[in-house]
């Protein structure tokens, strides 16, 4: 079978054969002695046009088919300089594969993305997530590459884990107990000694720890793989399971950090424009008109620094404008993140050196005492879709920071051992895979960037 995206690339070799493509049905067209059926094959975003006659033996019964069916047509690629399209099938057999029932709930419509996520295995048969789950291929190929081309060596690390590396508590428990008959300590806890492990162990929240552990004998390493986050946030940014790529630089500080930040942005900026621009057009008409020339205006321009003291100075001025107003120690909301990027810098920024109180343990101290070497991207529409820092190298200051946040060190013996044999200055960040589609596609809800969404309350399919 000759798929659509190779007769469109090479279409000099292709007009005025004879080939055949397999396809599932759009719209089917019938009248007496002929009809039009348009077919996608899911190999390029624009669908191909297909004719028929009735002399065809199973004329009727194509005639018939309804949207959905899976056929292989048998015909003659020919050029049709006055249609839209650049070429069309004229058909000498059509093969019905699998026909489809007249309940098919995809319509020649427009259906709402809600509607649309009540049907995750069939919605990647419509324009807009064709679009989406192409481009979301396209961008995990070009991280890869980006980091491939620069020697970084791919981490595998594991998703099974005994340590909250963010310190945030928000972890699934991996468990192979009987919750109806859980063994007990004698002060009534539970005793995880007798689970599969030996011990308690979660699902991870980032393969940063063990990535740091790689960088320290690879240098430039990267991890890109999924994490989890029972974070109680129902919003249209946050999910349970999503992907994360980790990159860990050794010998680095935050301002290299950032630097490769930026460039990694860039580069998958420029490689989806360029691999994938029927689909970026298609973003740009039906989803976020602007999208080319913003994407465009980002790949050729530097990104905005400011630290957080100056970015609640900004905000600060702002307040009234804020359900939650700022003031210097606290987090920075979505409001707050999006006002910066949006309203202020008017294109991606960089917030640096955030109060050590609400970063986790293993960032960098500042001289102040006060604040830690992190750094925050946020981009305008999402807000924050990266975050990293320059890592706490010094032994003692590690321990005793996290001594200061209740955590158990003798947990942390491999994390620590790098602060003991041949420590160095070293830095990375987490890119969010679903943000960063969602901010190269304009797509504004992370349920529909990832195939089979796991969100608070829905674990569907
Ligand atoms: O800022 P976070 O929590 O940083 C870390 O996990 C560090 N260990 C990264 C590092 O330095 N190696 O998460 C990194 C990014 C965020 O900026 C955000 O884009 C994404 O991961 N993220 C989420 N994406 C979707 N759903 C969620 N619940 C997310 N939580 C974080
Ligand atoms: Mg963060």
């Amino acid at each position: 079978l000759v798929s659509i995206r190779d007769m469109y690339r090479n279409k000099e070799k292709y007009i005025d054969t004879t080939l055949e493509i397999g396809g599932w049905v759009r719209s089917i067209r019938a009248s007496k002695n002929f009809g039009f059926i348009v077919v996608n094959d899911g190999t390029f975003f624009e669908p191909l046009q297909v004719v028929y006659h009735d002399e065809m033996d199973n004329f009727a019964e194509v005639s018939k088919l309804n949207v959905g069916a899976a056929i292989i047509v048998k015909g003659k690629l020919v050029a049709t300089p006055d249609a839209k399209q650049p070429f069309e099938i004229q058909a000498e057999e059509v093969y019905i594969e699998g026909p489809s029932s007249s309940d098919y709930p995809l319509q020649k419509k427009r259906h709402s993305f809600e509607y649309l996520r009540t049907i995750a295995h069939l919605r990647p048969r419509t324009n807009t997530f064709q679009a989406v789950f192409r481009v979301r291929s396209l961008i995990a190929y070009a991280i890869h590459k980006f980091f491939q081309e620069r020697d970084f060596v791919y981490v595998h690390t594991p998703i099974i884990t005994g340590s909250d590396a963010e310190g945030a508590g928000e972890m699934f428990r991996v468990t192979t107990l009987d919750m109806d008959n859980l063994p007990k300590n004698e002060d009534g806890t539970v005793n995880y000694e007798e689970d599969f492990f030996n011990k308690e162990t979660s699902l991870t929240v980032s393969g940063q720890l063990n990535g740091e552990t790689y960088a320290m004998a690879f240098k430039n390493i990267y991890t890109f793989g999924p994490t989890f986050r029972a974070e109680n946030s129902n919003t249209t940014r946050h999910a349970a399971e999503f992907w994360m790529i980790e990159p860990e630089i050794a010998f680095a500080d935050l301002k290299d950090d950032m630097i490769l930040a930026e460039s990694m942005i860039k580069y998958i900026i420029r490689y989806v424009m360029e691999n994938a621009p029927e689909e970026m057009a298609f973003f740009n008409q039906f989803v976020d008109k602007g999208l080319i020339e913003r994407l465009t205006s980002v790949a050729n321009s530097d990104f905005g620094h400011v630290t957080y003291t100056e970015a609640i100075e900004i905000l600060e001025k702002h307040n009234d404008k804020f359900d939650y107003k700022v003031s210097w120690g606290c987090d920075l909301q979505t409001e707050h993140e999006r006002y910066l990027t949006e309203q202020i810098f008017k294109c991606p920024v960089f917030v640096t050196d955030y109060p050590k109180d609400i970063k986790a343990f293993y960032m960098k101290m500042n001289e102040d005492n006060k604040t830690v070497a992190a750094m925050d991207c946020l981009v305008p529409g999402i807000g924050e879709i990266i975050g990293g820092s320059q890592r706490e190298d010094d032994y003692d200051k590690l321990v005793k920071r996290m001594e200061e946040m209740g955590l158990n060190a003798e947990d942390y013996d491999f994390y620590l051992d790098l602060r003991k044999y041949g420590s160095t200055r070293h830095a990375g960040f987490g890119l969010g895979f679903e943000r960063c589609v969602m901010y190269l596609t304009g797509m504004s809800n992370i349920r529909d960037v990832i195939p089979f969404p796991r969100t608070v309350n829905n674990c569907e399919l």
